[in-house]
């Protein structure tokens, strides 16, 4: 398989006093070029440590993890990453903010204006793109963070439950925006949430993680058109996915036998 993700096998254990919590344990999974993944598990259950890993921020303990075939030894331009937490730098401006990173890697200065004007764009923050970031919303600060990451036009996204913290509203716009923006451009995105409905709308696969040691649980694929319209998201074969997404969440029955 020609995947643009690869984790092999992947443990990663962390060292206590006198014995050692093991994160992850033998995690396997290909996701392939423009695949968009979302995972779900309780809390605890290694999915930040996971991506992490395909940032190049952690190490596995044993096992691999590729990127383009290649072993990810660090971070990289080729992956962007959001966080939950958006950590914008409160003395520029959403534009410098967005620029920072192209800035970073050498960009010059049109070319660096002319991605960050898209960027901001793309996740409509034009009026604002002056602004810093203490006289926006939360909303509007992460939408600046995802900003950031696309002016760098990443191959891959990594996102960890990156609309957690917002309200309901902004949350659905910024998931139909993300899903806009993926269809056009088709980036592969990694994509992990708390919330199972996210989960499904978004994802071609949802991997469903279980804890005490984190490993995956089951993958349940989402045989759902894009766009995702609304008419699909009330649709009885979307709430049958949630449903099954959701029992393996929150019950965590014995994984079916492998097809
Ligand atoms: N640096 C660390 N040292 C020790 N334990 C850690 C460290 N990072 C994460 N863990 C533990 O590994 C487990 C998985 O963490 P994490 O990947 O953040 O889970 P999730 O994102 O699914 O909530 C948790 O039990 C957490 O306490
Ligand atoms: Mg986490």
């Amino acid at each position: 398989m020609n995947s643009k993700i690869s984790f092999q096998d992947v443990v990663k254990s962390f060292p206590l006093k006198d014995t050692e919590f093991t994160a992850l344990d033998g995690v396997s999974l290909d996701i392939a070029e423009e695949e968009f993944v979302t995972v779900v598990g309780p809390s605890g259950c290694g999915k930040s440590t996971l991506l992490g890993m395909a940032a190049g921020l952690q190490e596995p303990t044993s096992g691999r993890v590729l990127v383009d075939g290649r072993q990810v030894t660090g971070p990289g331009p080729d992956r962007g990453v959001i966080f939950q937490q958006y950590a914008l730098f409160p003395w520029l401006t959403v534009r410098q903010n967005v620029e920072f990173g192209l800035r970073l890697a050498g960009v010059p200065a049109a070319e660096r204006h002319r991605r960050a004007g898209r960027a901001i764009a793309l996740v409509g923050l034009d009026e604002f793109a002056d602004a810093l970031p203490k006289t926006l919303s939360g909303g509007m600060k992460q939408r600046c963070a995802i900003a950031r990451a696309y002016a760098v036009d990443p191959q891959v996204l990594l996102m960890d439950e990156p609309f957690g913290a917002l309200d309901a509203l902004t949350r659905v716009q910024l998931q139909e925006q993300l899903l806009a923006t993926w269809s056009r451009e088709r980036r592969t995105v990694l994509f992990i949430t708390h919330d199972v409905d996210e989960a499904v709308h978004l994802a071609g696969r949802v991997v469903v993680m279980a804890a005490r040691p984190g490993r995956i649980h089951r993958v349940v694929d989402v045989d759902l058109p894009y766009p995702r319209t609304e008419e699909i998201r009330l649709s009885a074969e979307f709430r049958k996915i949630r449903n099954t997404v959701w029992t393996s969440v929150y019950h965590q029955e014995p994984a079916a036998p492998a097809a």
